[in-house]
Formats: C-alpha cells, sequence, structure tokens
C-alpha cells in the first residue's frame, strides 16, 4: 500500500514564487481589482496548494455544468462542489475574457487570473442541485443567492498566501505527503468536523485507527455558520484532548482552510477528494456528514459514494453509524455493536450542548471529555462577556 495519488493524476501547485512573483505584484498595480469574499479567497488557496487537485482555476461553465448534472468535471474525472467566482452583472460588463485579473481578499493582493470565460447561470437550480433543496434557510442557498449574478473562469496564481491563524498546524498536501512518509505511514484515515471533538468523534477515529498506520485530524477552519464554534476555542480543545488521549505517533493535527458549504452528501465527496490530495488513503463518514438541520437522511453522504467506482474515486470511505455512550456496556458503541435498549444510549445534539455551554452547564463525561468541556465553557464564558462587552 501507498499514500493516495492526487487526484486526476497530479498535485497542481500555483503559487507564484520570486521573480514570477514579483513580476506579478508589479502587473497587478495596472490589472483590473476584483475584491472577492471569504469563500472565494480560501478557494483560491485550496486551488493554488493543490487541495482541489485537479483544478488549476475558477470552473469554466462546461464543467460547472458537468459537477451540477453528473458530479464530475467535463474530463470525467469525479467531482462534486462547483468553485466558481461569482461577481456582480455590472463588475462583469466590465470585465473582457482574456483579461488579467487582480484578486484581492481582505483588502490584500491574493492572486492573479486570466479570465478564459464569463457565464450566466441559475442559482436556483446550482441550489437544487448541490444542496438538494431551493429554501433560502439553508446556510449554503442562501450564500448561493446572496452572491453576484455572473462567474468568471479562468487559471489563477495565488501571489499571497492568507496569514494563517494556526501556523503551527497548517499543512499544503504537499507537506503532508512528506510528513506522512516521514512518520512511516503508508496508510492514513483523514477525519473532517467543523465541531469540537466528542467521544463520539474519537470512538470513530480510534476504531479507524486500528485498521491504518495513522490518523490525520482535520478541522475545517475556513468559514462556517455564526452559531458553529469558532475555530479558535476548537483548535484549543483539539490540542488538550490529543494531547492526553491519543497516541502521539499515530495522530496528526492539521488545519483545513476550506469554507463549509453545508452540502451534506456532496461535500462528503469534496472532502474526501480533498484528504485525498493530502495523501489520505481512508476518510471517515459518520452521521449526517456535512449535514445541516435536517436536509439531509442521516447516511446520504455515505451511500452517495456507491455511486461511483473504487477506482475513480481512489480513497476508501469508512462508514460509521451514529455513536453514543451505553450504560449497558459502559463504553461508546454504535447501534451495531451495542445491545442496549434506546434508554441505554446516551446521545446528545450539538444544540443541546451549545444550551448547556451557554447555561454554565458542564456536558456530562459520557459525552465529552472533562478538558475539552473547560475549554469549550471558557470559550463561552469569553463570548459570553463579549456580547455583555457590546452591549454597554
Ligand atoms: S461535519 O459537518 O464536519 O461533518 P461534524 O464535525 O459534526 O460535522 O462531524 C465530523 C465527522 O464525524 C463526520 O464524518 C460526521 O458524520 C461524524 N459524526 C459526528 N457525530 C457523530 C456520531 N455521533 N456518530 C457517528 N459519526 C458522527
Amino acid at each position: 500500500m501507498q499514500l493516495s495519488k492526487p487526484h486526476g493524476g497530479t498535485l497542481i501547485n500555483r503559487v507564484l514564487q520570486d521573480s514570477e512573483r514579483q513580476a506579478a505584484i508589479e502587473r497587478a498595480k495596472e490589472l483590473r481589482r476584483v475584491d472577492v469574499d471569504d469563500v472565494a479567497a480560501s478557494d483560491i488557496e485550496l486551488i493554488a496548494t493543490g487541495v482541489v487537485s485537479p483544478l488549476t482555476g475558477f470552473m469554466n461553465k462546461e464543467d460547472y455544468e458537468s459537477v451540477l448534472k453528473r458530479m464530475r468535471l467535463a474530463d470525467g474525472v469525479v467531482w462534486s462542489i462547483p468553485l466558481t467566482l461569482p461577481v456582480s452583472t455590472e463588475e462583469a460588463e466590465a470585465i473582457s475574457e482574456g483579461d488579467e485579473l487582480a484578486l484581492y481578499a481582505s483588502g490584500e493582493l491574493r492572486a492573479v487570473m486570466t479570465v478564459s470565460e464569463k457565464y450566466s447561470y441559475d442559482k436556483k437550480y446550482e441550489a437544487e442541485m448541490v444542496y438538494g433543496t431551493t429554501e433560502e434557510a439553508h446556510p449554503g442557498v442562501a450564500r448561493v443567492y446572496r452572491q453576484g449574478d455572473v462567474y468568471l473562469a479562468g487559471d489563477i496564481w495565488m501571489v499571497n498566501a492568507p496569514s494563517q491563524a494556526f501556523p503551527e498546524h497548517y499543512y499544503t498536501p504537499a507537506e503532508t505527503r512528506e510528513k506522512f512518509a516521514e512518520l512511516g505511514w503508508k496508510t492514513v484515515v483523514g477525519f473532517q468536523t467543523r465541531n469540537p471533538i466528542h467521544r463520539a468523534h474519537e470512538y470513530i477515529q480510534k476504531c479507524a485507527l486500528e485498521i491504518v498506520d495513522g490518523l490525520f485530524v482535520h478541522p475545517l477552519v475556513g468559514e462556517t455558520k455564526s452559531d458553529d464554534i469558532p475555530a479558535d476555542i476548537r483548535m484549543k480543545s483539539y490540542t488538550v484532548l490529543l494531547d492526553k488521549y491519543y497516541p502521539h505517533d499515530r495522530t496528526l493535527l492539521g488545519v483545513f482552510p476550506a469554507a463549509m458549504r453545508y452540502a451534506g452528501p456532496r461535500e462528503a465527496i469534496f472532502h474526501a477528494m480533498c484528504r485525498k490530495n493530502y495523501g489520505c488513503t481512508h476518510f471517515i463518514v459518520g452521521r449526517d456528514h456535512a449535514g445541516v438541520g435536517s436536509y439531509y437522511g442521516t447516511y446520504d453522504a455515505q451511500k452517495i459514494f456507491e455511486q461511483f467506482d473504487a477506482q475513480e474515486l481512489g480513497i476508501t470511505t469508512l462508514n460509521f453509524e451514529h455513536a453514543f455512550y451505553c450504560t449497558r456496556t459502559q463504553g461508546m458503541a454504535t447501534a451495531k455493536t451495542s445491545p442496549g435498549s434506546p434508554e441505554e444510549r446516551i446521545f446528545l445534539s450539538g444544540t443541546r450542548v451549545r444550551e448547556m455551554l451557554t447555561q454554565g452547564e458542564v456536558p456530562p463525561v459520557e459525552f465529552t471529555r472533562p478538558e475539552v468541556a473547560e475549554v469549550l465553557m471558557e470559550g463561552y464564558r469569553r463570548k459570553q462577556q463579549e456580547v455583555e462587552a457590546e452591549a454597554v
């Protein structure tokens, strides 16, 4: 066994260096400036560093339509989520195909892009195909509805990498591949999360680790919805947890700089392809992966992979049922492994945990490790103080 090959065959690197970078910075002074939102800014970083190989830029219409209709790029490579650059109609009118643009994010030059195409698109259709709903209450759909009406396509080159909030945990796919090799891991399971790691997450990670060499804990730190727990608090909770409860020589914590789309099943495929690019051979898909509200069935994100053959996916998914603490067996389990009755299963929803934290209640030890609970409670106290200070 060896680490997964990059998706599509080649690990993309579109980060400009040295004289080419200097030349782009000079050119950019004369180029039309386009300010991109946080999601597009994170997409630029993903494209440039090869996280979304084989993509080299924002999608053209042919790829975009093919992704929506059949979850493949026009050339047939599996791809489930459109990576597109939306601009307003007025902005698009001033731009022609063939133009080179300077893409700015948070007021800073981030990349240059040569426009290969500009095209209009049907927002409702995109919502239905990618998110499975046209309801604006869905955070991913709401974002599509809010954004500009025209997409610009074209290859990008990153000029300035964004500043990293967690530099000690930042690895590009090229770097994780090196790191895994250094650690002697031939099989690595990737774990996506946008939440603190509770006992259920820990259980499925460790079940997976029993059958592979290494565990890549890879929390998403790009844009999430406002009621998700902020990345800085989560990172602190992961550090205390891994420190005490995980085998240090078999666990690597890295940050995943993508934005959350909440596209459930389609996002599960996207998450898996990205982790394949980081070198992972396996990827965990549990209950309602990347879901929000009740838009997706509990195991839809596992079933969607059945539409593709193992060869073209190039990464093995490890599916887990809903995990809980079982009071009869006194351990973590799923319905597959526990003979307990429903009353013997301790489940807590994310919403319930947030409620408890807001009220200053410690989540039970069957649900969360005390060290993690402490970090989360401290985070909530801080948040409340900030809210109160703002109100004064
Ligand atoms: S996600 O949006 O990043 O998928 P979350 O951080 O809640 O959300 O989940 C991370 C991973 O753990 C996903 O694969 C999810 O399916 C899985 N998961 C979360 N909670 C459970 C649970 N209680 N039992 C089994 N799998 C779970």
